[in-house]
């Protein structure tokens, strides 16, 4: 039997106005003809661009060769995104895709909607002597004659600002820049199954991959998409002269963030979500000084530090405890630093928690000894690891020797430090996330990587294993390193890592 669920009092109503209109509902904005002619006329001339080309340009050249020798004769395309809903009308900030970014030298929040195309040519044809020539295809402002000028609130001048024009973008980039509106056709030239192959980066803006589906009915052979996102990946794993001074720009202004940070720990532990006292201070720095912070920052108190990702950050900040910062300042060309230290609120570590945090330094020493050209990537974690094995055994709380916890099979030690030692930083605050094994962890270790060294010790208050003295501390100290020819440079050094030179430090910051 079926029945009709329909309530008698809410009939339905045909001509309702459709849910995706009514956010309009509260609009007062005048349309009449008489008013559109109004608000697009009498505006006085534009003032003269004022657009320089960005000193990322300089480099940009070099990686999109590098690219197009591993792709002769494809089209690839490499969307910046577009906009991310944070809740019903409201975006988050734009952030362009990260290999766009690189490929391109735009930063901040360059450039919603913008897709970089490197078009096949005759091999050496193209730009740089490469196999292709890079085009951008962007969305650029309106003229003042437009509805989009006055009414438009994602892309308008008047609700955000003039954007850049084809010219401004042309200047900034030294890239070949077109219409947004001519994408279409150009990624559709001359494919088919004996022509061109286009390739898109998977993930970064459904609409243009919606477009390259639709164009690529008509290939033979199946997309290499994910080789295309291998290979950008890889692109990074070796800074180039302008990519390092970023990294050291970045690292630079995490710094200056850690100082505010310190000069605000009287505050924090007057304020019952004192680490919130903490992140806000780090997160306005980052705003004022860069583009963002690169990832959200950790602000962890006492027993939160053993919370490894802990965000929450809405605990109090207490005399006598450790507080662990995890911060990195984004800065414009959105290069991020990834820095970590562990602070004794009061400015004076105990003797356990000093035990432990010793322990962690000297694995990051160890670490920093054997991270030199020829090296493998996986062996920093090995010394890391050695250190921590041995300190724990002559600490009682291994249950077998540090030799037989160090055998891949057993790991006893990995209960207090179950994250790894290092990763690849950059664009992206875990870069070259989609690198080969090859190329990551079995790498040998090469001028102009840039990565973390992060060992840590994490005694979880509820840990029955360890004695009482040890429950509720967690320390990590992480530092960003570059490869150079002969060594290493910790480029984060100028923040104090040894223990009394924090101390030192941390009474000068708050006397
Ligand atoms: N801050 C994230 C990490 O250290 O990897
Ligand atoms: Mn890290
Ligand atoms: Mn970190």
């Amino acid at each position: 039997m079926s029945q009709d669920v329909t309530p008698e009092t809410s009939p339905a109503e045909p001509d309702a106005q459709p849910l995706a209109d009514r956010g309009s509902n509260r609009a007062q904005r005048p349309g009449s003809p008489e008013f559109v002619a109004w608000i697009t006329s009498g505006w006085g001339e534009r003032p003269a661009s004022s657009a320089t080309r960005s000193p990322a340009a300089d480099h940009t050249a070099s990686r999109r060769s590098a690219l197009s020798g591993q792709f002769s004769g494809e089209r690839l395309v490499v969307p910046a995104g577009t906009f991310k809903v944070r809740s019903n009308d409201t975006d988050y900030r734009f952030r362009p895709h990260s290999a766009f970014a690189h490929l391109t030298g735009l930063g901040v929040e360059q450039e919603p909607d913008a897709v970089l195309v490197l078009h096949p040519v005759e091999d050496g044809a193209g730009d740089d002597g490469s196999g292709h020539h890079a085009v951008l295809y962007v969305r650029p402002l309106a003229g003042r004659d437009t509805d989009e000028f006055f009414s438009d609130s994602r892309y308008g001048e008047f609700w955000v600002g003039a954007r850049p024009t084809l010219e401004d973008l042309e200047t900034t980039t030294g890239i070949t820049t077109r219409h947004i509106d001519d994408l279409r056709d150009a990624l559709a030239k001359d494919v088919g199954p004996d022509g061109v192959q286009v390739l898109v980066v998977p993930g970064a803006d459904e609409t243009v991959e919606a477009v390259v589906e639709e164009i690529r009915a008509a290939e033979a052979a199946g997309a290499r998409d994910e080789k295309l996102a291998e290979a950008l990946s890889e692109l990074r794993l070796i800074k180039d002269a302008y990519e390092i001074e970023q990294m050291q720009l970045a690292v630079d202004v995490t710094i200056e963030g850690f100082v505010k940070i310190v000069s605000r720990l009287p505050v924090a532990q007057e304020h019952e979500r004192g680490e919130r006292v903490i992140e806000g201070t780090f997160v306005g720095h980052a705003r004022q000084e860069g583009n963002a912070v690169g990832y959200e920052t950790i602000a962890a108190a006492g027993e939160h530090a053993t919370t490894l990702h802990w965000i929450d950050n809405d605990g109090p900040v207490r005399a006598g405890e450790l507080v662990l910062i995890d911060a990195g300042v984004e800065v414009d060309s959105l290069y991020t630093a990834d820095v970590t230290r562990t602070l004794p609120v009061d400015g004076t570590f105990t003797e356990v928690q000093r035990r432990v945090y010793q322990a962690v330094l000297d694995a990051a020493d160890a670490a920093f000894a054997v991270a030199v050209p020829g090296a493998r990537f996986r062996d920093i974690h090995a010394a890391a690891m050695e250190v921590i094995a041995h300190r724990l055994a002559d600490w009682g709380l291994l249950p077998v020797t540090a030799e037989e916890a160090l055998d891949p099979e057993k790991q006893h030690h990995r209960r207090w430090m179950v994250h790894g030692t290092s990763h690849h930083l950059g664009i992206d605050v875990h870069d070259c996330a989609l690198a080969r094994s090859e190329h990551y962890l079995d790498a040998v270790l090469e001028p102009g990587m840039v990565f973390t060294i992060e060992p840590g010790l994490y005694f979880k208050s509820d840990d029955l294993v360890v004695p009482a003295e040890y429950r509720g501390i967690g320390v990590r100290i992480e530092d960003d390193v570059l490869i150079t020819a002969d060594g290493n440079v910790n480029l984060s050094a100028a923040l104090p890592r040894e223990p009394d030179a924090i101390e030192a430090w941390m009474a000068d910051l708050l006397q």
